[in-house]
């Protein structure tokens, strides 16, 4: 079969062949018909510091998919070949405290798809029968391609919670523009946005948020915000671009007893924090956020997304040819590229 396989310990992915994998007795093996390049994948591409100390060379990347299921393994009950199926890369261990007291998306040794074993970035691909997610016939393959990203933006506006709530997003790339069109449809009152690059920030009020600012030259940005929130501030902080200048930017705005929902991951420890203003004295709730929750988040995803009320197609930027992968990965990194999806045919 065809794969994108991580091939040496440096930059880009090799397109190459690969044996169609055998599932075990509790695994299914699916054909992927599409797949989304997440964040990660180019963090993998790049070959950045958490890259070359997490990801084994040889592996074949990739976790976000739709497909058909083509074979289940011999223990398996609940599917049968010829279902559409996505599925939550996340493999719990099924064992220890958090899996089970329901708490899955943070059980101890957790093993990731495209990260820890071999993606979905290939012809086939084969996952435990636990982590299949049963598409609905209303969702076309596109969006079922990039359900992975969707389910981080529900579970971080879902936490948060933001129905009659002023929301700042901080950081609208791929999740954070997600994340308008999710906490529009859950019901925030009004969405002010930053980021660094003015087509994410156009988009994003094409999404409907009510302002979007660029966090380094519109200066004032955040006294503004706080005007427009009866001096407060929002009552939510949706933290979404892992910056440490976002980051402290979204606390400052964020008002006295608000709640932050951090998902945005900075690429090392954080230099300094002021944790008395910002947290402490603040009053501030705030919620780390990993994963989805499985299977609570991807159960809302699907109800949001059969409501009608969220806005994909502009935030999915590019459909290309699997071989095309290259072009793909460059139009991220230029920065043109949101959302892609690959087409595996
Ligand atoms: N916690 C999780 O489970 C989880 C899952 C996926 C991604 N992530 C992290 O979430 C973040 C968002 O992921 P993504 O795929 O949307 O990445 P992305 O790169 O598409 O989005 C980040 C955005 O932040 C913007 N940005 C950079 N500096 C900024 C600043 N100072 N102020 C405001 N915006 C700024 C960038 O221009 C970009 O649009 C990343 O840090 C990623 O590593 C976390
Ligand atoms: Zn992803």
């Amino acid at each position: 079969m065809r794969a994108l396989i991580k091939h040496h310990a440096g930059t880009e992915l090799q397109y190459t062949e690969r044996p169609k994998p055998v599932p075990g007795p509790r695994d299914v093996l699916i054909r992927v018909r599409k797949v989304g390049i997440c964040g990660t994948d180019r963090h993998i591409w790049e070959w950045d510091h958490w890259a070359a100390n997490r990801i084994p060379v040889g592996i074949i990347t990739g976790h976000e998919f739709v497909g058909i299921i083509e074979q289940v393994g011999s223990a398996v009950t609940r599917y049968k070949p010829g279902l559409r199926v996505s599925a939550e890369g996340h493999i719990s261990p099924g064992v220890g405290y958090n899996a089970r007291t329901g708490n899955g998306h943070i059980a101890k040794d957790m093993v990731i798809l495209g990260v820890d074993r071999d993606g979905c970035f290939a012809d086939y691909v084969c996952v435990p029968e636990e982590n299949v997610w049963p598409v609905h016939p209303s969702i076309p393959d596109k969006v079922a391609a990039v359900l992975d990203p969707i389910g981080n933006a529900v579970h971080t506006v879902m936490t948060a919670g933001v129905s009659a709530k002023t929301v700042l997003i901080t950081g609208v790339g791929i999740i954070g523009l997600m994340a308008v069109t999710v906490a529009r449809a859950a019901g925030a009152s009004r969405i002010f946005v930053t980021d660094v690059d003015p087509r994410r920030l156009a988009l994003a009020k094409k999404l409907g948020a009510v302002a979007a600012y660029h966090a380094v030259n519109d200066k004032g940005w955040i006294k503004d915000v706080k005007e427009a929130t009866r001096g407060d501030g929002p009552d939510v902080l949706l933290e979404m671009s892992g910056s440490p200048s976002g980051i402290k930017d979204g606390f400052t705005a964020l008002r006295f007893g608000g709640t932050a929902a951090m998902l945005g991951t900075p690429a090392k420890p954080l230099e300094s924090f002021d944790f008395a203003s910002h947290v402490i004295f603040k009053g501030a709730t705030v919620h780390g956020i990993n994963g989805r929750r499985m299977f609570e988040t991807w159960y809302q995803m699907e109800d949001l997304l059969l409501s009608g009320r969220l806005e994909l197609d502009d935030i999915i930027t590019h459909e290309l040819a699997f071989e095309d992968f290259r072009k793909g990965f460059e139009a991220m990194i230029r920065g043109d590229g949101i959302k892609v999806v690959l087409n595996l045919g």
